[in-house]
């Protein structure tokens, strides 16, 4: 009787540590797949609605391709493939984009080791679920952290509300020099390849008539000014040395 009371205490003990093991392997798969995500997120958010450079992958799983209706740049590929977005689908799609839907635009050479596939989609099956609070968490790493922000893919910070040194309040054309003046007084000279000008319409973007300039690359030279819409770009830049 005894015997058979320790026999099963043993066996419990045993079933708690392999659950607990299991548990931990799973979590360690979540956390790689989570790293491995970073390729991602240089253009693709994890929000439902905020589309980048690809599309949210909010509420991914069992979604049909390209069919986000705000999102205004899917390839005819993509979105006439007729693929259901599940675990094997997006395994296909990962490991060799270009090779699975010919023809379709995400610029992504693909990831070759099935266990890493298996570990970002593990994260994703995760984070994809809407209203997940890890999928603000990977997006927010990235675009604080890494070098990714820095070059300028698309991951830009709110610019609604702007100190006064990121305020473009004056635009100059001189030669081969741009003339940036901000709201806190200050001028900045580029060379004029350095300096680009975009749009954001989006929420994230500046306020009309308030362009903002932001750094871009990582020697210090570069900047993107910022502005609300495309009509009001030559109107902010006056000619003159
Ligand atoms: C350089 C930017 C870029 C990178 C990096 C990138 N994607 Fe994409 N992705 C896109 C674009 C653009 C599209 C739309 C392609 C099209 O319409 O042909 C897309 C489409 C997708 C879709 C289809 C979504 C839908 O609504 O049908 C999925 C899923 C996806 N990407 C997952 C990933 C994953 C996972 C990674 C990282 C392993 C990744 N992407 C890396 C740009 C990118």
């Amino acid at each position: 009787m005894y015997r058979l009371a320790d026999f099963g205490i043993a066996l419990i003990g045993l079933f708690t540590t392999a659950a607990a093991a299991c548990a931990q392997t799973q979590t360690d798969e979540i956390a790689r797949g989570e790293r491995l995500f970073r390729a991602c997120a240089a253009c693709h958010s994890l929000e439902p609605d905020r589309n980048m450079t690809g599309p949210s992958l909010s509420g991914l799983w069992n979604r049909k391709a390209g069919s986000l209706p705000n999102f205004d740049r899917y390839s005819a590929a993509l979105a006439s493939s007729g693929v259901i977005w599940n675990d094997t689908s997006l395994d296909r799609w990962i490991a060799d984009p270009q090779h699975f839907i010919p023809g379709n635009t995400m610029t992504f050479p693909g990831i070759k080791g099935a266990r890493e596939r298996a570990a970002l989609l593990a994260f994703l099956k995760e984070a994809t679920q809407p209203g997940r609070a890890r999928a603000a968490t990977a997006q927010r790493d990235h675009q604080m952290g890494g070098m990714m922000g820095m070059i300028g893919t698309g991951s830009v910070p709110n610019l609604k509300t702007l100190e006064p040194g990121e305020r473009v309040q004056q635009i100059t054309h001189c030669r081969d020099t741009y003339r940036v003046t901000t709201a806190d007084g200050n001028t900045r000279a580029f060379w004029e390849r350095n300096l680009r000008f975009k749009t954001d319409a989006s929420d994230d973007g500046p306020q009309k008539g308030a362009p903002a300039i932001v750094a871009a690359g990582m020697m210090g030279d570069r900047a993107d000014v910022i502005f609300a819409g495309p009509e009001e770009i030559s109107g902010f830049i006056a000619a003159g040395c």
